[in-house]
């Protein structure tokens, strides 16, 4: 079983500008919680048991929203609010059984450098990739689903979806053998292919299952020679060395949340289909 999972949490999110300049993104709500609670919910779902964050010194008060806060328990009781308690309390019962690290990332030098610095934290292991601005509402989390490849098959995973034609060129693209229904073979990535060269229509997703071999090939690159070391490059490094990597077209809606139109789109999503919201959201959707 997986029991480790890397979290990176230390870019810049200037695609939310001027918001993030005060807000990190992983902090945007979906209906009434930051995307980080739904990233987290996925892992534990999925088994994990020990998450490594990957933080930005400026941005490690996102995980306060981890902690507990006795204060604010003890003055919601006395100002008789403890109808707001099981608010917290739900962040309480997502963290149990998990234990959290941080690693800093003093730069925002790329994902794949990011994963680096988590390296000492997970050692041999293999272990699961969360980005934090992509999350999967699905019956089956995400990362089980792919683990459920990963057992058999004992190479990296990646998640896939598929894309609208025209959304392509905004994505990293695979190319493809198929195995069966939903697995592939991953033969190349294409960062950002013009639509009549992208290889396929099925898109990168911000869930990974990787070795601890990955570590090597981040390694490689040097920061020296390039601005940014970046996963995607560390993977194509490893198909030519003829590694196997397979590519999973996992069941459930992606939800992204690392664009404004996106964001705003998966919030819209979630909130409409919420219990508590969705009949007073509809009545004004209607009325408008
Ligand atoms: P993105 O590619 O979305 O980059 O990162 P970003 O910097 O967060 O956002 P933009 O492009 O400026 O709008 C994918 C994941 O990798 C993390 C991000 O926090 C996100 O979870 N990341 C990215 C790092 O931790 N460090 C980096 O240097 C870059």
């Amino acid at each position: 079983m997986l029991k480790k999972a890397v979290i990176p949490i230390a870019g810049l999110g200037t695609r939310f500008l001027p918001l993030s300049r005060v807000v990190p993104k992983e902090l945007l709500p979906l209906v009434d919680k930051p995307v980080i609670h739904y990233i987290v919910k996925e892992a534990k779902a999925s088994g994990i048991k020990e998450i490594v964050f990957v933080v930005r010194p400026k941005k490690k008060e996102i995980l306060e929203y981890f902690k507990e806060d006795p204060k604010l328990e003890k003055l919601l009781k006395k100002r008789k609010r403890e109808y707001l308690l099981s608010e917290l309390y739900s962040i309480k019962e997502l963290v149990k059984g998990i234990s959290f690290s941080v690693v800093y990332q003093k730069e925002p030098l790329g994902d794949g450098h990011a994963i680096l610095q988590a390296k000492k934290h997970i050692k041999k292991s293999d272990f699961g990739v969360f980005f934090a601005d992509d999350v999967v509402d699905s019956d089956i989390p995400c990362l089980a689903q792919l683990e459920n490849i990963f057992r058999t098959a004992n190479s990296p995973v990646i998640g896939l979806k598929r894309v609208e034609k025209e959304k392509i060129p905004s994505y990293g693209i695979v190319k493809v053998e198929k195995i069966s229904n939903r697995l592939y073979k991953v033969k190349d990535i294409v960062e950002k292919p013009e639509i009549e060269k992208a290889p396929s229509d099925l898109a990168i997703v911000g869930r990974y299952i990787l070795t601890s071999e990955i570590f090597g090939y981040l390694e490689r690159d040097s920061v020296k020679k390039k601005p940014e070391i970046i996963l995607a490059d560390a993977l194509r490094r490893m198909l030519s060395d003829g590694k196997t990597i397979y590519g999973y077209e996992f069941q459930g809606r992606w939800l992204e949340c690392g664009t404004k139109l996106s964001w705003l789109s998966s919030s819209f999503y979630l909130s409409l289909k919420d219990e508590k919201f969705k009949e007073a959201l509809r009545g004004i959707l209607k009325e408008l």
